[in-house]
């Protein structure tokens, strides 16, 4: 997938650059598209009442998310490092300060704490695996299969392995380059497409498609509290995988003659329309079947396989289904660990697999305040509650939306016109509507909601 031939460029990456456009928007939709997508964005819409919630979300996704997910492909590009380095340089170059780094140690340090949890939930999907394929789900009623989830989750030695199994995944890939997974995109990506279509067609027969579409598009704003405001602004920060440094990182391998603008909207529209779809299967299937929608992190994990169940060929189909999830659960991952990777091969005399080796060892050693917190450590509970909670909150709640603040503002307000005008193609209306949502909406509009979420304002 990346190419060493980078001649054309003022500035190289020492690793290389993808091969095509094509290349560098299915490496960012196969980091987008996830378990935020499909696991993350249905559960929350749940919590927070569904209609309002998504309408939000969709909002913050356009007017927040496409123009942060734009400020950061062409800061990566113009650097060409990883997110640390970059910060430092253009920081230095653009007339302002090297401690501009930090910013960049910021994406990578949230990263790093997303995916201790983010393997802890793919390692529940690999489980899946196993169950689904020994016919497990078949014919279950919805305590059964509530049971099946809760009884694995309890159990620490289970959920350990399982994040420990993923991690292991995420090491082997990452430590030999990112060349496979382009293969791995283009086919697995269109598959768990057409499998959350059949799962559609499932949900759309199966009596309450109207309750669920009616629950996700019918906006209940007295449903919707300040924390849910700022809870959408996270998820579309995390859904889009910005604010972590990981656009950062892929956007440094992109060739010059790509046009962000349409790797943007492309990227954009992919990942969202795969979290509304998942939605529309999610939630009829939640009402036909008398679930909670405000059931939590649970809910996929308890709705799904109840459908697959009672499906002519579930078995087969459940199975296909959590291994695409797991794939799509990797390729997120391995966005989530490559700007730790890339800075630490970077600035160390250590080699990729070496530096991959200490970088999995720790995020996976934080898992472990996750993996505990449905079992050991379930009853140790502060601030947000269990150490997941905490986890999540502050990463997605905080860190994410303060990352995609600065970033905003020094795309559009530290770096020259005539840098960032150079990287988004001229002077035209697209760059006037970017410069208008970078400079003054986006920022603005995050730190009101955050400061309204914490009680500040
Ligand atoms: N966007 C991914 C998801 O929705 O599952 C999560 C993610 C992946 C975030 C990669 C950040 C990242 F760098």
């Amino acid at each position: 997938m990346l190419s060493s031939d980078n001649s054309n460029q003022e500035r190289q990456s020492l690793h290389g650059n993808w091969s095509s456009r094509l290349a560098f928007i299915m490496a960012v939709t196969g980091s987008a598209v996830g378990l935020g997508n499909i696991w993350k964005f249905p559960y929350m819409a749940g919590q927070n009442g569904g209609g309002a919630f998504v309408l939000v979300y969709l909002l913050f996704v356009f007017l927040i998310g496409m123009p942060v997910m734009m400020s950061e492909i062409l800061i990566g590009r113009r650097g060409r490092r990883n997110p640390v380095a970059t910060m430092a340089l253009l920081g230095e170059e653009e007339g302002g300060s090297k401690h501009w780094k930090w910013l960049g140690a910021l994406g990578v340090i949230t990263a790093m704490l997303i995916l201790s949890y983010y393997s802890v939930i793919a390692g529940w999907t690999l489980t899946y695996i196993p169950k689904a394929i020994s016919g497990q789900f078949t014919g279950a009623d919805a305590t059964l299969i509530a049971d099946l989830f809760d009884d694995f989750v309890s159990n620490p030695a289970a959920v350990i392995s399982a994040h420990t199994f993923f991690m292991f995944l995420n090491f082997f890939v990452i430590s030999r380059g990112v060349k496979g997974l382009e293969v791995a995109v283009k086919f697995l990506m269109p598959a768990l497409l057409f499998l959350l279509f059949v799962l559609l067609y499932y949900s759309l027969t199966s009596g309450s498609f109207s309750e669920g579409v009616s629950f996700m598009f019918t906006p209940n704003f007295a449903a919707l509290s300040w924390d849910g405001v700022l809870t959408a602004m996270g998820l579309a920060c995390f859904t889009l995988s910005i604010g972590m440094g990981a656009i950062m990182a892929y956007g440094a391998y992109l060739p010059q003659e790509t046009s962000i603008t349409n790797a943007a909207v492309s990227v954009v529209v992919a990942d969202t329309g795969i979290a509304v779809l998942s939605g529309l299967v999610i939630f009829p299937l939640v009402f036909a079947n008398g679930l909670n929608p405000g059931e939590g992190p649970d809910l996929v994990f308890k709705t799904l396989p109840l459908v697959f169940g009672q499906m002519q060929a579930g078995v087969f189909l459940a199975t296909i289904f959590f291994v695409l999830l797991a794939f799509a659960a990797l390729t997120s991952a391995l966005g989530l660990m490559e700007p730790a990777v890339a800075w630490m091969v970077e600035s160390t005399n250590y080699n990729r697999k070496k530096s991959s080796a200490i970088i999995a060892s720790l995020i996976w050693f934080f898992g472990l305040g996750t993996a505990l917190s449905d079992n050991l450590l379930s009853e140790f509970k502060f601030f947000q509650g269990t150490i997941y909670e905490n986890v999540d909150f502050i990463t997605s709640n905080i860190m994410l939306p303060m990352s995609a603040v600065f970033i905003t503002i020094f795309a559009a307000w530290v770096m020259s016109k005539n840098s960032s005008s150079e990287e988004l193609d001229g002077h035209g209306v697209v760059y006037k509507i970017w410069q208008l949502l970078a400079r003054y909406f986006a920022p603005i509009a995050i730190l009101v909601i955050f400061l309204q979420a914490i009680g500040w304002i």
